[in-house]
């Protein structure tokens, strides 16, 4: 399997409004959203897919730790390091 793309920093965007799904796997080219990578990898995840209903500001959580996902809640800032 390929090795995931994302790191353990939220991505921050500039969001529109719509239904939108979020890459978990990290192997989509398309961060942070899903373009069918885990699929093709046979991984064991999906997307987290969810409605936008405001525009603006939004860091997507690519730690997977977050208590509010997919959005990052700060929780990777009091991870160990690797
Ligand atoms: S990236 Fe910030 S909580 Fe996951």
């Amino acid at each position: 399997m390929a090795e995931p793309k994302h790191g353990t920093k939220p991505i921050v965007i500039e969001e529109t409004v719509g239904k939108k799904a979020y890459c978990q796997c990290g192997l989509s080219a398309k961060l942070p959203y899903c373009d069918g990578a885990h699929s093709r990898e046979n991984t064991q995840c999906k997307p987290i897919v969810v409605e936008v209903e405001a525009a603006g500001t939004k860091a997507i959580c690519q730690c997977h730790q977050s208590g509010n996902l997919p959005w990052c809640d700060g929780t990777h800032s009091r991870l160990p390091q690797a």
